[in-house]
C-alpha cells in the first residue's frame, strides 16, 4: 500500500473514496448528516460507515487529538480492506495531525500473512493526502512533508519489527535474526558485528551461553552500529532475543508456552529502531545490541541449582530456568557498556509476566534510577502512541534477590513485585558510571496481542520502536 502527499486540491485528486473523521459536533454540521443518520451512524470513537453512493468513508472520533485520529485511521484501513476499493483521499485539513494519521493507516494496514497458503487479496493500493486547500495554498510544505515522511519511516520500521516477532521459532532462529541484522546493515549502511560459538566463550558470556546451550540453534550476539558524521549524542539499545522460551527445565505449562515466539520482541524492536534511525538520518550515534538464544531442554540444559559466572564476574544462582531473559541481558548489557561509551543505555525485554499483572497488557513498564531521565522519556513519548508507566525500585525488594551461595539469585524469594525485582537483577550488570543513564523497558504486556486493539491486529505490535524514536528525536538540538 502506497501512502502519498500531493500538492493538489482534494477535488483534483483521483481516488475512489474520500475519508472524513467526524466527532459529535462536526457530524451535526456535516452536509452528510442526513444520509449518515439513516445508516444509524453515531460519531463515537472508531464508529465506521461507508456511503458508497457518495464515495465517502466516515469514521467517528472522540476528538481531533493524535490518539483518537491514529485509532480512527487504523479503523478505516482495517475496514476498507474488506471491500474492493483501491484508493482513499483526505483533505488538507488533516495535515495538522498528519503523523498519527499516517501511523494509523500504515500500522492498521498490517497483517501477518507469511504462512497463509492463500494470501488475503488487498485491493486498497493508495492513500493520498491533499496538501492544497480551495485557494490553492499549500500549507508549509517543508514541515508537513518532513512530518509525513518521518511518520511513514517510523511506522514502516515498526511493521518490520512486527513481522519479525510474528515469524515462527523454527524460521526465526538466533542465526536467522543475525542474518536479518546483517541484511539490514547492508541495506541501510550500518556496521554489523556478530559473535557466536568460541567468540562468545572468549567474551565470557557464560550466562547467555548457558541459556542457549540446550538448543540446536546456538546463541548469537548481534551488534549493529549507525554512526552519522554529525552525531550529537550516542545511545546504546539492548534487546532480549529469545527466539523461543519454553522455560527450559523449569518448563512452562502448555498454555503459557503458546505465543513464546514473541520472547524475541525486544530484539525485533531494536532492529526496527536501527532501521528507523538510519532512514530518518538522525544526528545521533546509535548502537543496537541483541542477545539471541533459544531456551530449550536437552541433556546439556542448564539447571535450577547451577551457579553461573556472568561476563562481569557476578555469580548467579539459578533457581528457575524460565527467568532466562535477565541472564542473557546480564551479559549483553555488560558487553555493550565495555564496547561503547554511550550517553544512554536502554534495554527492551519481554521480561516478566509480573509486569502485565502490574500494568495490564497495554503498557510498557519503565524502570531505572534516574527520575530526571524517566521524566524526559515520559515527556518525549507521551504522544508516541505507546503507553509507558514507571515502576519504582526500593531496597526492600532488592533484598529478595540475595543468594546464600552466590552473589545473586535469578529469581526473587517472594512472588510480588516481580517486574521490579527482575530490573533490580539487571542493575547488577550496569556499571557505576552508567547507573543514571540506564533505563529498562519491560514490554511483556504490549509486545504481542491475540486480539486487535488500537492500530494493532493479532500478533507482534513493535512495542518500543515508536516511543524510542520520539525520545531520540528529543535529544537532537534544534537549530
Ligand atoms: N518471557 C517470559 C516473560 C513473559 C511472560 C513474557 C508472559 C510475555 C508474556 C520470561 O522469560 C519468564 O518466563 N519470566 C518468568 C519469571 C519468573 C520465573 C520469575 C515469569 O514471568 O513468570
Ligand atoms: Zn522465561
Ligand atoms: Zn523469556
Amino acid at each position: 500500500m502506497n501512502i502519498l502527499l500531493k500538492n493538489e486540491p482534494l477535488s483534483v485528486i483521483t481516488a475512489e473514496l474520500t475519508v472524513l473523521f467526524l466527532n459529535e459536533e462536526t457530524l451535526e454540521s456535516s452536509e452528510y448528516k442526513e444520509k449518515l443518520s439513516k445508516t444509524g451512524f453515531k460519531a463515537s470513537q472508531d464508529a465506521f460507515c461507508i456511503l458508497h453512493e457518495s464515495a465517502l468513508v466516515v469514521c467517528g472520533v472522540e476528538n481531533y487529538g493524535s490518539a483518537a485520529l491514529r485509532s480512527a485511521a487504523a479503523t478505516v484501513v482495517k475496514n476498507v480492506k474488506g471491500f474492493q476499493y483501491s484508493s482513499l483521499k483526505l483533505s488538507q485539513y488533516y495535515l495538522k495531525n498528519v503523523a498519527p494519521l499516517v501511523e494509523g493507516f500504515v500500522m492498521g494496514g498490517y497483517s501477518f500473512e507469511m504462512y497463509k497458503s492463500v494470501k488475503t487479496e488487498v485491493t486498497l493500493k493508495e492513500i493520498i493526502f491533499s496538501n492544497q486547500n480551495f485557494n490553492d495554498d499549500a500549507i508549509d510544505s517543508a514541515d508537513v512533508k518532513k512530518a509525513f515522511d518521518d511518520a511513514v519511516i517510523t511506522a514502516t520500521a515498526t511493521n518490520f519489527a512486527r513481522e519479525l516477532v510474528n515469524t515462527t521459532p523454527q524460521d526465526m532462529t538466533p542465526n536467522a535474526l543475525a542474518v536479518v541484522a546483517q541484511d539490514l546493515a547492508d541495506e541501510n549502511g550500518l556496521a554489523c558485528d556478530i559473535l557466536e560459538g568460541e567468540a562468545l566463550e572468549e567474551e565470557n558470556m557464560n550466562a547467555m551461553i548457558a541459556v542457549g546451550r540446550a538448543s540446536i540453534h546456538k546463541p548469537h550476539l548481534i551488534h549493529l552500529t549507525y554512526k552519522p558524521d554529525n552525531a550529537q549524542k550516542c545511545v546504546s539499545l539492548v534487546g532480549k532475543g529469545l527466539t523461543y522460551d519454553s522455560g527450559g527445565l523449569s518448563l512452562k505449562p502448555a498454555t503459557s508456552m503458546v505465543t513464546m515466539k514473541m520472547d524475541k520482541a525486544g530484539a525485533c524492536a531494536v532492529l526496527g529502531m536501527m532501521k528507523a534511525v538510519s532512514e530518518l538520518k538522525l544526528p545521533i550515534e546509535v548502537h543496537g545490541f541483541i542477545g539471541a538464544a533459544e531456551n530449550m531442554i536437552d541433556g546439556s540444559a542448564y539447571k535450577p541449582d547451577d551457579v553461573l559466572k556472568a561476563r562481569n564476574g557476578t555469580t548467579i544462582e539459578v533457581r528457575n530456568t524460565d527467568a532466562e531473559g535477565r541472564l542473557v541481558l546480564a551479559d549483553v548489557l555488560s558487553y555493550a557498556q565495555d564496547k561503547v561509551k554511550s550517553d544512554y543505555i536502554f534495554d527492551y525485554a519481554t521480561l516478566t509476566g509480573a509486569c502485565m499483572v502490574a500494568l495490564g497488557p497495554y503498557t510498557t513498564g519503565m524502570m531505572g534510577h534516574s527520575n530526571h531521565l524517566k521524566h524526559n522519556i515520559m515527556k518525549a513519548t507521551s504522544h508516541s502512541g505507546e503507553l509507558v508507566a514507571s515502576l519504582p525500585f526500593n531496597d526492600h525488594l532488592k533484598k529478595l534477590i540475595k543468594s546464600d551461595i552466590a552473589d545473586i539469585c535469578n529469581i526473587a524469594s517472594k512472588p510480588y513485585g516481580g517486574a521490579i525485582t527482575a530490573a533490580m537483577f539487571l542493575e547488577n550488570f550496569i556499571n557505576e558510571d552508567m547507573k543514571s543513564k540506564w533505563m529498562h523497558f519491560d514490554i511483556a504486556g504490549p509486545a504481542y496481542t491475540e486480539s486487535a486493539w488500537d492500530v494493532y491486529n493479532h500478533g507482534g505490535t513493535g512495542a518500543g520502536v515508536r516511543m524510542t524514536i520520539k525520545f531520540l528525536e528529543s535529544l537532537v538540538e534544534k537549530k
